[in-house]
């Protein structure tokens, strides 16, 4: 493993020991051992397990429901369906000053209903007293339907594509100058095509749910980005207020924003449970997941370029079409690195969007940026081919000071350093630019470049800060660990904050009893966790100093907040040979067993006011600021002549994501990106059946995530200069490194082969 040396930021805590480190998880050992509990792991008397039972028509009504048969599996306690499920509300209309009901996967509310919207949709739910049971009897469950035509396919509905209506946040589309005519003008350029395919979610654990009701409160264990929007959900649905309802999510096997809106497995063992009288788990199977989790939209794109000579480009020119289901899902923001990348002269970009009958789409990590710098990144090397150009050179020509679309300034940009890093430990220069020219063996080697983007995110965050006499620290926040390592960071931090050894801070998180955190989700749950964090270890170390400054046996005694500093687990006058105080000694004196500070408000009304206030500085925040990671993947293809096998035998990513608070996490998160870029480059593809919309590959034997096997050594690095407008000057590292890595890919085999793949996956027919 390669990672730069971390600096000493300006922006970090003056005794800053932890922060930048690469420290163990807290939680690897319990993980690795077995020692973690998931959410399908937690036994309760009695607890019975379910099964759904699918839709098997792409549209219709649900005609005859024959459950005879299922009933009589011995173990069987019931079977669920429209017929006799209980009423729950409706999911919550979608609005702004709500933000669980953005959560409603979909508009279905399940079993309450005879309308069947996609292939897959849950019609029934058996419970039994074993698994064996449940699985055996749903199996039973004969279901006949009215089919009504359904539109699912994709491709066929590229006519019927119409503009995305944009808002505040994400335009749907924007313009500068006239790139048409500029297109038309220019010296040389390129008009291209490219598409790519739906993609699901794979995480190792699939979603489970264990629900158990005790009269009117519930408790459901469940691997969640969102805990505080599985509650509001579920309290909605089932009429009882959200805080009867307690989520508990400690660990996450894996999410990668499969896991942030609430699915019909959750709802139906809530439900499962609320019939049965009994706790339930709902575990699903891989199948399962297909069937009733969203995953992401298949593109067309559009790219179009058009540059003088000199490579400047006049023209730049986006379009997408992405696909909704009727039911539910939103645009994915295919073209937004396409507004802040290069410094067109006239630019065009525009999201189009069909509404089909299948399962709603969902966030998929970087959402949008994956596959639109895919084909915004591989146009750019095609114009480099066409100018005879480098295509580093060609990108640093085009290298905007400032935002292209309106003169915006960027918090924070360094891709021109970015790629000078990346070309020194690559070996760029040793690359001969004609395809085909360098070979080892029979191997055909190919090298490519392209852009990483993502914009930065950050939510509102309640955090509490506890310090105890005995120098002890506990943070407590309801935010999710899917096995970044955000616990692990908010550790450091904290430790860096109050100047306490990272030994002596525990923080809790994972259970919608604490208070409540930001989901985890946009790269944003880090920063918006630190930038609370920070703030309420100020509130802490005040409230201390001001235990300490009345007394007159302290030290510490009338010396004002700003010339104190945290450190050696105590207050102290700044400067070395500064006087101060242990914590202990401070809370002793003042006979306090602990201290706490808090960022937030938990009632209602008060989360709200959080919640506008968040959202209006938000708001203002990126009318003033474009703010985003940025990145330069370097990418090392062998292609076999004969068979078109690619392999992927290097990788060089350098990454501009501000400060890096854990440089081993944060090294995994964007190696993890450039894994799944790998495998949506060269074997994913969810294949839906044109006919009915039925997905025919639900499995990790027909859907092909990249293994062990497919993947070289990845080397990462980060230029780790702070972001001045984000907390700590960090900017989020999930999501960053999977764009851009497909293009790379598509761009090295072209180096190796001469030949240009339009279409994702690029599999071995089309190099043949
Ligand atoms: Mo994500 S797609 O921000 O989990």
């Amino acid at each position: 493993m390669t990672q730069t040396q971390t600096q000493e930021s300006p922006a970090l805590p003056r005794a800053g020991r932890n922060v930048g480190k690469p420290i163990d998880r807290v939680d690897g050992k319990a993980k690795t051992t077995g020692a973690a509990r998931f959410s399908a792991e937690y036994p309760y008397p009695g607890l019975a397990h379910a099964a759904l039972v699918h839709a098997t028509v792409g549209r219709g009504r649900i005609a005859g429901i024959d459950v005879t048969a299922a009933a009589a599996v011995p173990g069987v306690l019931t079977v669920i369906t429209h017929l006799n499920a209980p009423p729950m509300k409706p999911p919550p209309p979608v609005s702004l000053l709500n933000l669980e009901s953005l959560a409603s996967a979909t508009t279905v509310n399940y079993l309450n209903t005879d309308e069947v919207h996609w292939h897959g949709q849950p019609v029934g739910v058996v419970v039994a007293a074993t698994l064996d049971a449940a699985v055996e009897a749903a199996a039973l469950v004969r279901v006949s339907y009215e089919e009504l035509p359904a539109r699912v396919d994709f491709a066929a509905a590229e006519g019927r594509a119409k503009p995305q209506k944009g808002n505040a946040l994400q335009p749907g589309e924007s313009r500068k100058g006239d790139a048409e005519a500029a297109l038309a003008a220019a010296p040389v350029s390129v008009d291209l095509r490219y598409t790519t395919p739906p993609h699901n979610h794979n995480a190792l654990e699939p979603h489970a749910t264990t629900a158990a009701w005790d009269g009117d409160r519930l408790t459901v264990h469940e691997g969640a980005q969102n805990i505080a929007w599985v509650r509001g959900h579920l309290a909605h649905k089932f009429g009882v207020p959200a805080q009867n309802v307690r989520v508990i999510s400690p660990y996450v096997g894996g999410a990668f924003g499969g896991k942030t809106m609430i699915w019909p497995g959750t709802i139906l063992a809530v439900l499962a449970a609320r019939v049965t009288g009994r706790p339930v788990r709902l575990a699903l199977t891989r199948e399962g997941v297909y069937r009733t989790v969203g995953g992401r939209t298949p593109s067309i794109q559009r790219v179009a370029l058009g540059a003088n000579e000199d490579g400047r480009l006049t023209s730049l020119i986006h379009t997408s079409i992405t696909r909704v289901g009727a039911v539910g899902g939103g645009p994915e923001q295919v073209t937004s690195q396409s507004r802040h990348l290069y410094d067109a002269e006239n630019i065009f970009v525009q999201q189009n969007l069909v509404k089909l009958d299948l399962l709603s789409n969902t966030v998929m990590r970087a959402p949008g940026e994956s596959i639109g710098t895919y084909a915004l990144e591989t146009a750019v090397d095609e114009l480099a081919s066409k100018l005879g150009m480098d295509p580093i050179e060609l990108r640093m020509r085009n290298e905007p000071e400032r935002n292209p679309l309106d003169g915006k300034r960027f918090a924070h940009r360094m891709l021109r350093e970015a790629y000078a890093r990346g070309a020194e430990r690559f070996g760029w220069a040793d690359r001969t630019p004609e395809p085909g020219s360098m070979r080892d063996g029979r191997w055909l080697i190919g090298m490519g470049v392209a852009s990483a983007y993502h914009p930065s995110w950050q939510f509102a965050a309640n955090v509490t800060v506890r310090l105890s006499a005995d120098g002890t620290v506990v943070v407590r926040c309801g935010f999710h660990e899917m096995g970044m390592g955000g616990a692990t960071a908010h550790a450091q931090i904290t430790a860096d904050a109050l100047g306490v050894p990272f030994e002596a801070v525990r923080v809790e998180y994972g259970d919608s009893d604490l208070p409540t955190g930001p989901g985890a989700g946009g790269s944003g749950q880090t920063a918006s966790v630190a930038a609370s964090l920070l703030t309420a270890c100020d509130k802490l170390k005040r409230s201390v100093l001001a235990l300490a400054r009345r007394s007159s046996g302290s030290p510490l005694r009338g010396v004002r907040p700003s010339g104190v500093e945290a450190r050696d687990g105590g207050l102290y006058q700044a400067g070395a040979a500064g006087r101060g105080e242990a914590y202990a000694a401070i809370l002793a004196r003042a006979g306090r067993t602990s201290v706490e500070a808090q960022v937030g408000s938990e009632t209602r009304m008060g989360a709200l006011a959080g919640q506008v206030r968040f959202m209006s500085k938000l708001m203002l925040d990126r009318r003033r600021w474009v703010k985003a990671a940025c990145g330069a993947q370097f990418c090392e293809v062998r292609v076999d002549p004969d068979t078109g096998e690619v392999r992927v035998s290097r990788w060089v990513g350098v990454f501009d994501v501000g400060t890096v608070i854990n440089a081993k996490t944060a090294a995994s998160q964007l190696r993890g990106g450039i894994v799944m870029g790998i495998g949506m480059a060269l074997s994913e593809a969810t294949l839906v059946d044109p006919r009915h919309g039925r997905i025919m590959n639900p499995s990790l034997a027909e859907y092909h995530v990249p293994v062990h096997a497919d993947i070289p050594p990845i080397d990462v690095s980060w230029l780790n200069e702070p972001d001045p407008t984000m907390p700590l000057g960090l900017i989020g590292v999930g999501e960053v490194s999977i764009t851009g890595a497909a293009a790379a890919i598509a761009n090295a085999v072209h180096h190796a082969t001469g030949r240009r793949v339009r279409d994702l996956p690029i599999t071995l027919d089309a190099l043949m």
